[in-house]
């Protein structure tokens, strides 16, 4: 399916469809996703924590809907009050532009460091363009996708944003900006002992492949401005989020809850990984041609990778996690994968009941991290590593005793409030910084009480496989054969990015 076709289909098509089809979104969008990053999994031993200490013991069985004391936390990023104004624009220091690269999330974290960085500089900062030539192949620009006047002015207080350079500085300009490239992660003093001067000389400057030139610790007040672009600047336009909401009621229809869950099964990923997903010598040929893409990838064991917790779970295998930790066969899910329509995923995901990342890509941190500020709503990411060697020997024990085994692997994947330690991890994942904690003690248990028998409305075929798993013992192999795994050439450092 080309890209043309795809931006063909109407909305108003796409909703009729949606109508009895939740799943069938995934098939428009599922073959080719740009977040590759995700495999920083391969980094996530170092991230997780899980804190028995500190924080609240858990009792007996845990929710699996919703987070136990998730209602003593919530998302805080008011400006201090010695926060000073931005610099007005005629007195700025100039005007900053940036050059997004990689999918929609990780320009989304592009654009959010974009706007610190014109805070340290008492910078203008010019909307930014998307990326049109990486993996992210959509013609759309940041106004088809996100609310420009609401961005510039829910920031206003924080950096003047405007929409283009005045034609008084793109008359003296030559044809294409200034451009610098800032090395990853670069703190707050490089950019004003390196880029500052360069901009007050030249008063416009784009930085390039702006994905992760931001340190990830920055002090309290320009995390809370991360904090408020990611969370509150950005706005889908009214189109997009009408869609979003349109399939969010309409899964509210069938259930009062559902869990929505980030697959990302899919050849590229599986390539990337090394990982061996029992296709026999078919998949083993055909990832390993995709796997060529990438040269800095060597050979790996297949077998190492999984026990070490690699490769993505099977959609089987989520289905297995999902009904041992308790999740009933009357569950909806929302499978979410693609990349193009990826705005509608990520709101039919954030706003679902319970999400379940299977990767650790910028959509799923980015969504992780607004999950907790938003008052912990569940996020489920399988610790794939004690899982794999469960699923090995899921033969070998009883149905009780597997669920049991999972059930403790979990702890700490969960999503709940005190799995992480501050300060640790990923800035978008756990935003830290903008999470505060209530001292009312008082929190109200939530028990569910639904009893309404839900159907397993599973349409689109790859989620048969969750239906193998969750309603009978048959299991079934699909693979998803037609796919167009035809991506652009990627930096391997661009997988990694996130870390
Ligand atoms: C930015 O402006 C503030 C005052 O609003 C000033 O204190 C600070 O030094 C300025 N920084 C730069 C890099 O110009
Ligand atoms: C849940 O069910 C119990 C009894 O089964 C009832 O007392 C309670 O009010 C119900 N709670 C809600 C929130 O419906
Ligand atoms: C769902 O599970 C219940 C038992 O919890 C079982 O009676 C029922 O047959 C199952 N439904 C399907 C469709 O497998
Ligand atoms: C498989 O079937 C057995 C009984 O036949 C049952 O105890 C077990 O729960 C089932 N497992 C799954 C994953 O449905």
């Amino acid at each position: 399916m080309g890209k043309r076709q795809r931006r063909r289909i109407s909305w108003a098509v796409v909703c009729g469809v949606m109508l009895f089809t939740v799943g069938l979104i995934s098939l428009f969008t599922g073959h080719v996703a740009s977040n590759l990053e995700w495999y920083s999994q391969k980094l996530v031993k170092h991230r997780l924590w899980y804190s028995k200490v500190g924080g609240f013991r858990h009792h007996g069985p845990i929710n699996i809907w919703k987070s136990e004391f998730s209602n003593l936390y919530y998302g805080c990023s008011e400006r201090g009050p010695h926060y000073t104004p931005p610099v007005a624009e005629l007195l700025s220091n100039g005007y900053l532009l940036i050059a997004t690269s990689g999918g929609l999330n990780q320009q989304r974290i592009g654009i959010t460091d974009a706007v610190v960085v014109a805070r340290i500089l008492n910078a203008t900062l010019v909307v930014p363009e998307f990326d049109h030539h990486s993996f992210w192949k959509d013609d759309s620009d940041f106004s088809n996708i996100f609310d420009v006047d609401w961005f510039i002015s829910f920031l206003a207080k924080d950096v003047v944003v405007v929409k283009r350079v005045p034609d008084k500085y793109m008359r003296s300009l030559e044809k294409p900006p200034y451009t610098m490239r800032v090395p990853r992660k670069s703190e707050p003093h490089y950019y004003l002992h390196e880029v500052l001067p360069v901009l007050l000389r030249r008063h416009v400057v784009q930085l390039t492949k702006f994905d992760y030139r931001l340190a990830i610790d920055l002090n309290k007040e320009l995390q809370r401005l991360r904090c408020r672009v990611n969370y509150h600047a950005f706005r889908f336009t009214k189109p997009l989020q009408d869609v979003g909401d349109h399939l969010v009621m309409k899964m509210r229809k069938m259930t009062n809850r559902y869990i929505a869950v980030h697959l990302r099964f899919e050849p590229d990923m599986l390539a990337f990984s090394g990982c061996y997903y029992g296709g026999g010598d078919k998949e083993r040929y055909e990832l390993g041609e995709v796997r060529k893409r990438w040269s800095t990838l060597g050979d790996v064991n297949p077998d190492g990778e999984r026990k070490q917790g690699k490769c993505p779970l099977t959609p089987h295998e989520v289905g297995l996690m999902l009904s041992a930790l308790g999740f009933k066969n009357d569950t909806y899910i929302y499978v979410a994968s693609g990349e193009i329509y990826g705005a509608i995923d990520y709101i039919v995901c954030d706003e679902s009941d319970v999400f379940v990342t299977n990767n650790n890509g910028n959509m799923a941190k980015i969504l992780a991290g607004r999950r907790r500020y938003m008052g912990h709503k569940r996020t489920i990411r399988p610790n794939a590593k004690k899982l794999s060697a469960l699923f090995l020997q899921r033969e070998k024990m009883s149905w009780g005793s597997f669920s049991s085994k999972v059930k403790s692997a979990q702890r700490g994947f969960m999503g709940d409030p005190d799995e992480m330690k501050p300060g640790r991890g990923d800035f978008h994942e756990y935003p830290s910084t903008c999470i505060c904690k209530t001292f009312n003690y008082h929190h109200h248990h939530h028990h569910d009480n639904n009893t309404k028998q839900d159907m397993l409305k599973l349409n689109h075929e790859r989620e048969s496989e969750f239906e193998g798993v969750i309603s009978s013992n048959t299991t079934t192999t699909h693979r998803d054969d037609d796919a167009d795994a035809s991506l652009e050439e990627k930096e391997d450092d661009d997988f990694l990015a996130g870390d």
